[in-house]
């Protein structure tokens, strides 16, 4: 497939290690007992040609996720490389005793992966990994697992163990034991992986789970250990000067809502699928940008996918053109293929509604995806992918920083609020 194609960006790294220390804050932040603290990283400095090979990067990821090749038991994982400021993570604990390790909260896959001990390539040299050795409680289920990248491939075996996430604890969670990782490029740039994740935590269904294993949050609604089948995310936007390497993220709860996140009513439209869903799949129904409608291409609706583990928002190469054709100056960017360029002096003001019709505006911030100060261009944070026509939008952070989600279990829908003062003052 098309991802195939595409020269080895620098990037592979998906797992990152750490320390609990950055979580060690939250109790001060006022979290509810369902509750546990997301962290990013850092916005970094970045040249124009980091810049231009980030974004690449993240379409080619994106892409591979959503279009690339499948085989039985793998998994398109998501990849964040050193430069990602926009990689959602919070500390799960695996194993007995229990160890931490920090996951990216990804609502676009449905399988938990974390680096294992057997790892021993440069990509996992300062990656958390987990040890099976070190835990009573885990079972090898001697099943193999693969994930295929651009040019490579990640392998393991699957695993049973003892899973806490936030106050909840499955007992005998399956999830994948990374122990290859292909070698990351050999620029330093990008070679070395930071801290703080080590793995996945999907958050999609059981459907579309690769181990073909219920997910955690599945398991806990089934077993009706949660008052409410739903789980709320508050994603902060960066607040790009902080001198740390990581810095609160916003609020997973599980659950439960956070009611001091939002103000008003929570908006729930059903998903584009209701039989056995595999992803948290909206109907999207208009798209304003500059205060102009713009054509989805569809009279009716047009499934879009809110996926956390994504970092913008891709879309048909069409629409995404008749977006910036609001936006005057702007342009194709000829150095990262489907993304735009627009005078960097434009507030670009986008609008989405879903099928429900109720309207969710996107800070100007959020659409600006990188900033050159050597230029007056931007790059816009909405960009063309050619995907299966099964996913032809893909909702990431960009869009999921401005409101207050809620996934919901039964019946299956995804719900948003608008922010409240506390939660935007949260977001930097
Ligand atoms: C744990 O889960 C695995 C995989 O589903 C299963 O094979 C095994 O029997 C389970 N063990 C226990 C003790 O429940
Ligand atoms: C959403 O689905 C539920 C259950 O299937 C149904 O009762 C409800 O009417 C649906 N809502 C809309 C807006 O279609
Ligand atoms: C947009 O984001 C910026 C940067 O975080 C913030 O200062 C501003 O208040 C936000 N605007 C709205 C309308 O939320």
């Amino acid at each position: 497939m098309l991802a195939l194609k595409f020269t080895p960006l620098s990037l592979i790294l998906v797992l990152l290690s750490s320390t609990a220390n950055v979580f060690s804050r939250p109790s001060s932040r006022g979290l509810k007992p369902n509750s546990i603290s997301l962290s990013h990283k850092t916005k970094q400095p970045r040249t124009a040609a980091e810049s231009n090979m980030l974004a690449k990067f993240r379409r080619l990821a994106v892409m591979h996720k959503y279009g690339g090749p499948m085989t039985p038991m793998s998994a398109s994982l998501m990849i964040y490389s050193q430069n990602d400021d926009e990689g959602y993570f919070a500390p799960v604990k695996l194993g007995t005793p229990g160890k931490s390790y920090d996951v990216i909260l990804d609502t676009g896959s449905a399988d938990l992966w974390v680096a294992g001990q057997a790892c021993t390539s440069a990509a996992c040299a300062q990656l958390t990994k987990f040890n099976p050795k070190e835990s009573d409680s885990f079972r090898d289920l001697k099943l193999p697992f693969q994930v295929s990248y651009a040019d490579s491939n990640v392998a393991g075996d699957l695993g049973a163990d003892t899973l806490a996430v936030g106050r909840f604890t499955i007992q005998n969670q399956t999830f994948g034991v990374a122990s290859n990782f292909p070698n990351a490029m050999n620029d330093p740039n990008f070679a070395t992986v930071e801290k703080p994740a080590s793995g996945i935590l999907g958050l999609a269904w059981k459907a579309f789970a690769t181990s073909n294993t219920t997910p955690f949050w599945e398991y806990l609604v089934e077993s009706k250990q949660w008052d409410m089948p739903v789980m709320s995310l508050h994603l902060a936007r960066s607040s790009g000067n902080s001198k740390q390497n990581t810095e609160p993220g916003g609020t997973f709860t599980l659950g439960a809502y956070d009611t001091t996140l939002y103000t008003g009513d929570i908006h729930f439209n059903n998903l584009t699928v209701t039989e056995n869903p595999k992803k948290w799949t909206l109907p999207l129904a208009h798209i304003l940008a500059q205060g102009k409608p713009v054509s989805t291409g569809s009279e009716t609706t047009i499934p879009a996918v809110i996926d956390s583990g994504t970092t913008y928002v891709y879309g048909p190469s069409s629409t995404i053109e008749s977006i910036y054709n609001t936006i005057s100056g702007s342009k194709p960017d000829p150095e990262t293929d489907g993304y735009w360029l627009y005078p960097c002096d434009t507030r670009v003001a986008i609008e989405i509604s879903f099928a429900d019709g109720v309207k969710w505006p996107i800070n100007a911030t959020d659409f600006m995806a990188d900033k050159d100060d050597s230029s007056t261009y931007c790059r816009g944070a909405f960009a063309a992918m050619p995907t299966g026509a099964e996913d032809p939008w893909i909702f990431g952070a960009a869009f999921m920083k401005n409101v207050y989600t809620v996934l919901r279990f039964s019946p299956p829908s995804v719900g948003f609020a608008t922010l409240s003062e506390k939660a935007l003052a949260g977001s930097g």
